[in-house]
């Protein structure tokens, strides 16, 4: 596998691609890889003739109290999935590489970017931004794969790309869960056991809306308190919010519906964790 660490040789890497008039597939991550990461990148094996990974703690989208110094860092781990996966680009640049001194240039989301999980963590979903629509001019990637399990982001994204006009079609795929249900997170790594057994108590509650809803329950209200009943129980978990809105706008909805997402945040012990469903 090419392990591409600077800004010229990936553009290099995309421009043979390109000249060779193959299609590529991208998928952005910030390491610490685990099945949910391998899913997206199965499905851009499947789907084009190249497929390029980048791996990026990226600063700018942490806010100041979190967790960027802690975050798991498995280069070498990873390097070897990945090849073993079959992949042959892999892009993972350093901070001076990506934000040389100076950089300066924000990409704002009017709205979306305050919703949900951008009330309480400011700033986020502008350094996502920034950040994808750099790997995106470097890379030019055909379709680039996100997981569901990063909701907003996902529609902060997609927003992005049809409003600047960019080329690549974006792909989303389900959210991979372990055997009792919660989803793969690299932020899994920070829970202890007695947190990780509280931590099933998302996708329960999540199932049960979901319940609900097919027993003919349209009222929004009633069903998030019924989820908030449920994490309330456990008493590691302390509920950042609980939400059902409208998949595009992200605006909470009264009467659910076919579609709406049901979107929760949560920190159980010191580990902030996000989950959400579609309903059917
Ligand atoms: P990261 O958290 O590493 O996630 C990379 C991609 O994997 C994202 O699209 C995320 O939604 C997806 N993913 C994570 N867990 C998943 C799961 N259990 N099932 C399916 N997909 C899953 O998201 C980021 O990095 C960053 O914000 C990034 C987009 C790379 C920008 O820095």
């Amino acid at each position: 596998m090419q392990v591409i660490t600077s800004v010229k040789d990936i553009k290099l890497k995309v421009k043979a691609i390109k000249d060779s008039q193959l299609t590529i597939g991208f998928v952005p991550t910030m390491g610490a890889l685990h099945e949910g990461h391998l899913s997206l990148i199965h499905t851009a094996k499947k789907e084009n003739d190249e497929v390029i990974v980048s791996i990026f703690v990226n600063p700018l989208q942490f806010g100041e109290n979190e967790d960027f110094h802690q975050y798991p860092r498995t280069l070498d781990d990873d390097c070897r999935l990945l090849s073993k996966e079959g992949i042959n680009a892999l892009f993972c640049p350093d901070r001076s590489e990506m934000y040389p001194a100076g950089f300066c240039t924000s990409v704002v989301l009017n709205n979306l970017e305050d919703m949900l999980c951008g009330k309480s963590r400011p700033g986020h979903f502008r350094g996502v931004a920034v950040v994808v629509l750099k790997l995106f001019n470097l890379i030019q990637p055909d379709s680039a794969y996100f997981g569901q399990k990063d909701f907003q982001q996902t529609v902060i994204i997609k927003k992005m790309t049809r409003d600047l006009h960019l080329d690549s079609t974006i792909k989303v795929l389900p959210t991979v869960r372990d055997q009792g249900g919660l989803a793969l997170s690299s932020r899994n790594a920070y829970l202890t056991e007695l947190e990780k057994r509280d931590a099933y108590c998302l996708y329960r509650s999540l199932v049960k809306a979901q319940s609900m809803a097919d027993s003919g329950i349209r009222n929004a209200g009633k069903i998030i308190r019924e989820i908030e009943n449920i994490l309330n129980s456990y008493k590691t978990v302390t509920i950042d919010y609980i939400s059902i809105v409208n998949p595009e706008t992200l605006e909470s909805v009264q009467e659910v519906q076919s579609g709406s997402v049901v979107a929760l945040a949560v920190t159980i012990g010191r580990t902030r964790l996000i989950d959400n469903i579609i309903l059917a």
